[in-house]
């Protein structure tokens, strides 16, 4: 099969195991160019990983041999960039959150269909070995009917000390709601289908936070905290299912939880933030069990969604990890918000498929 031609605009602190995977594990892909606003960025992420070009963003839009360009920039300029790919012609894989509005992802979602381009976004951890085990565990039936579930996710000022840029983590965008339950609402969709409706409440305990990792260009300062930093949700799926989802960045450490409780057993599912982790099930006769993967990709495969949509490119289908499916997931962020400042339950508009599984006996780094 022809290889596809990517590009990668942002090279921080995720670039990385994008370009690791890109150059390394799926041999589909070839990344043929690097830009960030700071070049030299760019050119520090193309000579560590051989990539043969570190340019401007508008240098690398107007590479005629590249197909998809990867946006992995920071959430406030998810839009405009995504809208600057698709103004060049390309097909766009965006990381989380797709948007920080509904009103920008309709603009994205529009402009691809009028130009017939694909859009597609993170997270793709679905399509790891944790959580397509976790899939077939229901699809077989191990559990039963499943009638319920719960996500828990709780981090906190330790990222402070991780990341350089966590400043931004304190507004919109890096906020527990948009920045963490993508994951979650994601494996949620994933393992029981599409949300119909939400209601939830959002607060915050402080307001402002001193930055403490010396790397930031911000150590030392007092920075304003301008989103909600815990939230918590009450879910409706279309199939009667109900869950309850929480995250949290006014804790500690790093808590991550998933379950999902059938008839006959209750599944716990490994991080959904990860690509591995055993999944576990708790069955009525008090026996638990755990399962060996039934699907590759067990190690970090970010960057796994722009492989299958470029095998989707190529074939036709539909690929997984879509625009489609990440508006869900913000119609239902968002209500939650809505819900929250309202004081009512909110219907979730925004209509997906259940992604499909990914079949069995795949090939290592192979996608169809
Ligand atoms: N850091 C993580 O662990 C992680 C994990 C999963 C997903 N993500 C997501 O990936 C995205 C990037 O995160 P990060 O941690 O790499 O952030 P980062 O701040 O380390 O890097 C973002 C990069 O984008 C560049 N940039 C910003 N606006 C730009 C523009 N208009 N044109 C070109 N370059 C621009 C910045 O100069 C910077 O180098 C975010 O949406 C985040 O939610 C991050």
């Amino acid at each position: 099969m022809q290889k596809t031609k990517i590009g990668i605009i942002g090279c921080g602190v995720i670039s990385s195991i994008y370009l690791e995977n890109g150059t390394k594990t799926f041999g589909m892909l070839e990344v043929a160019a690097v830009a960030d606003l700071i070049p030299d960025m760019a050119r520090q992420r193309a000579a560590e990983y051989g990539i043969p070009k570190a340019c401007t963003v508008e240098e690398l839009l107007a590479d005629p041999e590249i197909e998809i360009v990867v946006n992995l920039t920071a959430p406030q300029a998810h839009t405009e960039v995504n809208l600057q790919i698709l103004n060049a012609e390309k097909h766009v894989y965006a990381e989380k959150p797709f948007a920080l509005s509904r009103e920008d992802a309709d603009r994205v979602l529009a402009l691809a269909e009028q130009k017939g381009l694909r859009v597609g976004v993170a997270p793709d951890t679905f399509l790891g070995a944790g959580l397509q085990t976790s899939r077939k565990i229901i699809d077989d039936g191990w559990i039963g009917t499943p009638y319920a579930a719960s996500g828990l996710i709780l981090m906190g000022n330790a990222y402070d000390a991780m990341h350089p840029n966590f400043h931004h983590y304190l507004q919109l965008g890096w906020d527990p709601l948009l920045d963490m339950t993508p994951y979650y609402l994601t494996a949620f969709i994933h393992l029981l289908g599409p949300v119909s409706s939400v209601s939830g409440s959002a607060g915050q305990v402080k307001s402002e936070h001193t930055v403490t990792n010396p790397r930031s260009p911000r150590f030392g300062e007092t920075v304003p905290i301008g989103a909600p930093m815990h939230v918590t949700a009450m879910l409706e799926f279309e199939n009667g299912v109900t869950a309850s989802l929480q995250a949290a960045k006014e804790s500690f450490g790093y808590t991550p939880r998933l379950e999902i409780y059938g008839t006959e057993g209750i599944l716990h599912v490994p991080d959904p933030n990860m690509f591995d982790g055993a999944p576990r099930i708790q069955q009525r006769n008090g026996e638990t069990h755990t399962f060996p993967y039934s699907h590759d990709f067990a190690q970090n495969s970010r960057g796994i969604g722009i492989a299958d949509m470029a095998h989707a490119i190529r074939s036709g289908r539909q690929h997984r990890a879509s625009g489609g499916l990440a508006r869900h997931v913000l119609d239902i962020q968002m209500g939650i918000l809505d819900s929250s400042k309202e004081q009512r339950r909110i219907a979730v508009e925004a209509r997906c498929e259940q992604p499909a599984a990914l079949p069995l006996g795949l090939k290592y780094g192979m996608l169809d």
